[in-house]
């Protein structure tokens, strides 16, 4: 799979929620060779404070050469991402790891929670425009309350899904576990792709098994290299020994990882 270096201007900063944000940066090799599920590993300065790079999911890529990352802010590195201007340049090494196979046409079911949701659009995007999803495809997306769900709902109802929302606090949609909504459609699925924290894609892997769906899994661990040099993000595979995450995946079938953490 080809990968590029690429000094990326910043066109657009969103703020999206608090501490979350959209950057909007051109890399147009990234872009063009960009799958969904796949990152990028961003310097976030050109100073040694974070030394190391940061891994982030393609939220989006545009036929001008655009790509987006949508992030939260959860500590220094981030911090930094957050304050980086219009104008100002990232390197930007991608798109890397593997992506969400897309199958033939079937009746699918995209389950994001938090900054899981970040990957999840560009899949749905793909998908629409290799004509892969019909409106009977359900998006299921959770957070922690409104004001970090709301704009993603419109988003994907857009592009034609069926969405629905969870939020912890009941603020939007359902008032609990965004896999609550998963039971009823589960049945008449034959995929589901997810992305989230770690319990939130062992409960859909659980649920997806039972009823014999197949199930990907894109999975986040800390990444120093996001190479393959240092084998710091081994997760414990199924059949025993490691899984390295930035190579293998990021994006697993579900029955391909332990699920014990
Ligand atoms: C393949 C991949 C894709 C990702 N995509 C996104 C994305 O689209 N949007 C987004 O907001 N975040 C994403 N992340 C997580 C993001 O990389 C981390 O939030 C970021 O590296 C934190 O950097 P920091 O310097 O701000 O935090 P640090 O100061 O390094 O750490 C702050 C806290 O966050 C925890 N943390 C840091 N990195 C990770 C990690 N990889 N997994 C779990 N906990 C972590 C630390 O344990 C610590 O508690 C992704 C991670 C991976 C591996
Ligand atoms: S992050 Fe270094 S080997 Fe995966």
């Amino acid at each position: 799979m080809p990968e590029f270096q690429e000094k990326a201007p910043l066109l657009h900063r969103e703020v999206i929620a608090a501490d979350i944000f959209r950057l909007t940066l051109h890399a147009p090799e990234i872009a063009g060779a960009a799958h969904p599920g796949q990152f990028v590993m961003l310097q976030i300065n050109d100073g040694m404070d974070p030394l190391l790079r940061r891994p982030f999911s393609i939220h989006q890529v545009s036929a001008g050469g655009n790509i987006q990352i949508l992030f939260k802010v959860v500590g220094r590195g981030t911090a930094q991402l957050a304050g980086v201007l219009p104008g100002h340049h990232i390197d930007c090494i991608g798109p890397l790891g593997r992506g969400f196979a897309l199958e033939k046409k079937d009746r699918l079911c995209l389950v994001g929670g938090g900054m899981g949701i970040a990957p999840l659009y560009f899949l749905a995007r793909r998908l629409l425009q290799t004509g892969k999803m019909s409106e009977k495809d359900f998006v299921l997306l959770g957070a922690r309350n409104r004001e970090e769900l709301s704009i993603f709902g419109d988003e994907f109802s857009e592009l034609g899904y069926t969405v629905q929302t969870a939020t912890d606090d009941g603020s939007m949609g359902h008032h609990g576990f965004v896999t609550e909504l998963l039971d009823p459609i589960l049945p008449v699925m034959k995929r589901v792709y997810t992305c989230g924290p770690f319990p939130m894609m062992k409960i859909c892997a659980d649920k997806a098994f039972t009823v014999d769906v197949a199930c990907q899994v894109s999975l986040e661990t800390h990444m120093a290299c996001g190479l393959g040099a240092c084998l710091g993000c081994a997760v414990t595979g199924a059949a025993g020994g490691y899984l390295h995450v930035c190579r293998q995946g990021p994006v697993f079938d579900a029955n391909e990882v332990a699920w014990t953490r």
